[in-house]
């Protein structure tokens, strides 16, 4: 595989080898430092949209290991506004060994990879997160440990980009999976079909649910993510009226099992979608995520760059 730009374009082995090898390089990290890997090698970072988590990890995975990353901002590049998708794709080729793009439209990054001769990873897009699905699998694995089999996940609010990332990575894993979300905020069609797919040949089971309470019965991990996304902003009143039945509180966690995690991709909008109080709390475990980006990736980079 070139690129990295759908959990669900790999198949379950090769996702459960990528977090194996996440595992390691996290283990070496915290030893005696990463071995130089990824040395002579420079990432491009193409950003349609702010970021904290994606952007400061991929920089920080690549200097861990050796290699450089290059910031490249919206207003820099002008991504299919100043020069098409295609020129942008093929001039950097010539100038990075690997691209990794946050774009708006999903298409946009696709359209990336067509024309790249470098290898190219989806830093999140409309559709999807694959990234962050990765860093969420680590975490509940984790967690979880030998006792992964079968676990129940449970994502309420808006069945979203994290939404369909997640999905996929727990069916390829054997997770089942429960989507609580409001009527006109389900998961894309496409993307489901895709994890049915999966979930057949994997035995996860998927259900997509109203009820908020029906959704965290027997839940080990509970999962939430802002009501509002990048490039939805002008919908956020609306929104923000539909969405409190779902908020993570401590009486909804309560309803799960006893030792559920609850887990957020971040940033996360306290006291809107997760309290402060269970964010802040024993079952929280959204810090351990966020720093697991960082180990995760640098397993995609390697598997992509050929050094894994
Ligand atoms: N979770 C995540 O992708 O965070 P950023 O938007 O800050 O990169
Ligand atoms: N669903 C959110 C995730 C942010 C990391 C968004 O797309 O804005």
């Amino acid at each position: 595989m070139k690129d990295f730009l759908a959990i669900s374009d790999y198949s379950s082995e090769e996702v459960q080898d990528m977090l194996d090898l996440a595992v390691k390089l996290k283990k070496q990290y915290f030893k005696k430092g990463n071995k130089k890997i990824f040395k002579g090698k420079v990432l491009g970072m193409i950003f349609q949209k702010p970021s904290l988590r994606t952007r400061v990890s991929f920089d920080m995975a690549m200097r861990h290991c050796g290699g450089d990353a290059l910031y490249l901002s919206p207003n820099e590049i002008g991504l299919g506004k100043r020069e098409s998708i295609a020129d942008v794709a093929r001039v950097l080729s010539g100038y990075v060994q690997i691209l990794m793009a946050r774009t708006f439209d999903h298409a946009h990054v696709l359209e990336l990879a067509q024309w790249a001769e470098v290898p190219v990873v989806n830093g999140l897009s409309d559709y999807n997160h694959p990234c962050q699905g990765m860093a969420d699998a680590l975490t509940i694995i984790e967690k979880f440990g030998a006792k992964s089999k079968g676990l129940n996940i449970s994502y309420v609010g808006d069945a979203n980009n994290v939404t369909v990332s997640l999905m996929h990575v727990s069916a390829l894993l054997g997770w089942n999976m429960t989507v609580g979300s409001p009527e006109g905020y389900d998961m894309n069609p496409k993307a489901v079909e895709i994890a049915e797919n999966i979930a057949k040949q994997t035995g996860s089971k998927l259900t997509f649910v109203r009820d908020v309470h029906e959704a965290v019965k027997g839940a080990h991990v509970i999962y939430t993510d802002t009501w509002t996304s990048m490039g939805q902003e002008e919908e956020t009143a609306k929104r923000e009226l539909v969405f409190p039945p779902y908020q993570v509180n401590a009486k909804l966690i309560s309803e799960a099992d006893d030792d559920v995690i609850v887990m957020h991709c971040l940033p996360a909008h306290r006291n809107h979608e997760l309290t402060d109080d269970v964010a802040d709390g024993e079952h929280s475990v959204i810090f351990q995520q966020a720093h697991n980006r960082l180990h995760a990736q640098k397993a995609i980079l390697a598997q992509l760059l050929g050094m894994a």
